[in-house]
């Protein structure tokens, strides 16, 4: 009797790639980010691990979100979150430039780094140009407890997504959202914001999605099927506008980094100005459709797009009655507050990018051309 005892198989606890596994994670991922970090009657965010002072925090007048890849992806969803509820005006930049940017910095600015891994070179030599020119304070948000970005920052928030093996960030961005999400609740409560009103019902609603992102993870097969069919495509498009912009471009970097499709994140009405003459028949289209206020909108985007020819998958609410009506196929997630949609609308669109992957006999995890960890410049 011979046992073969595969410790890469065993850490994949049963999944054929850690990349699915990870995306099975996020539930655990997000639950853990958020445990202990808001108070029992859950009316605040509780972030001892920042230390930064009430009076220091009402002296910030601007912040500067710093990261690269799909980190930089989480930074746009920081901007929205972090300016919807405290009007403190805030730019996200790509590290890479940043750094040769001559950046505008105060003793009033707060510099907030994005990086799983903490070691990213760019965005390490972006927050140290941002201390050499005197940024008030560098809070970091960061997968990795001890790495050279949470040791190099003033304050830290870890992401408790656990290892992240797949070069393909899934839980980690999740987790990302999370982080910015209770930053930016706790820094409308100390600034004593208008926006802190709405916390509460904020912190109600995430963690409402542990459970929900569960949900999310039962429209596998459905999307296996959808890119199965369009496996052959050598492009797509992901069209959203808002927070749905936001995830739009992660989930076009996604497929692209593991199944090498050409994929295009464009706000939705901006298509007309340019990318529209791309939609040709057959052409597959994600569309999100998450943000209320912009929903009508969305729909006419949509229709343009149809006009064309293309296939569109559409991302949308449950409940939801009519879009079914516009698109090919309707893919949809439970009901969370739109602001904190892109946690649950991301799901698909890692999903998406996997099937993808696999339907195409790439190595999911190990993407050509791609490092994990990117420690040069
Ligand atoms: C690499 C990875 C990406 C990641 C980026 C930033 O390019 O392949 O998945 O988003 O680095 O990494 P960081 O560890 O700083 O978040």
């Amino acid at each position: 009797f011979h046992v073969t005892w595969d410790t890469v198989a065993a850490e994949k606890g049963g999944y054929e790639h850690f990349m699915i596994k990870e995306i099975h994670e996020q539930p655990k991922a997000i639950k853990d980010t958020l445990t202990s970090r808001i108070s029992e009657d859950g009316q605040r965010v509780v972030l001892n691990e920042v230390s930064l002072t009430k009076e220091q925090m009402k002296e910030i007048d601007r912040i500067h979100i710093i990261a690269c890849g799909t980190s930089w992806h989480a930074g746009i969803v920081g901007k929205a979150a972090i300016e919807q509820l405290t009007r403190v005006p805030v730019d996200v930049e790509i590290a890479s430039e940043y750094r040769y940017s001559d950046p505008i910095i105060t003793d009033k600015t707060l510099v907030i780094v994005i990086s799983q891994s903490g070691e990213t070179a760019d965005t390490l030599a972006a927050m140290r140009e941002a201390k050499r020119l005197g940024c008030a304070r560098v809070l970091a948000i960061t997968n990795v407890v001890g790495s050279t970005i949470a040791r190099e920052a003033d304050d830290v928030i870890i992401t408790w997504a656990g290892p992240e093996i797949s070069v393909a960030s899934t839980k980690a961005y999740s987790t990302q959202l999370i982080a910015l999400y209770l930053f930016a609740c706790y820094f409308a409560q100390e600034r004593e914001t208008e926006g802190a009103k709405e916390v509460p019902e904020i912190l109600n609603a995430l963690k409402n999605l542990p459970a929900q992102a569960e949900k999310v993870l039962q429209t596998a097969p459905a999307i296996e099927a959808f890119a199965r069919a369009y496996a052959d495509k050598e492009d797509a498009f992901f069209i959203g506008r808002g927070l749905d912009y936001a995830v739009s471009l992660e989930g076009a970097l996604k497929l692209k980094e593991i199944s090498y499709i050409h994929a295009e994140a464009y706000a939705a009405g901006e298509l007309k100005h340019g990318t529209l003459a791309l939609i040709i028949e057959g052409v597959p289209v994600i569309a999100l459709a998450t943000q209320d206020h912009l929903y009508e909108k969305m729909i006419s985007n949509i229709v343009e797009v149809k006009a064309r020819g293309a296939y569109v998958l559409a991302l949308a609410w449950q409940g939801d009655q009519e879009i079914g009506k516009t698109v090919d196929q309707v893919i949809t997630i439970p009901r969370t507050l739109p602001f904190l949609a892109p946690v649950l609308a991301v799901i698909p669109l890692q999903l998406l990018a996997y099937y993808a992957s696999v339907a195409r006999g790439n190595d999911v995890d190990k993407p050509r051309n791609l490092a994990k960890s990117v420690t040069v410049e």
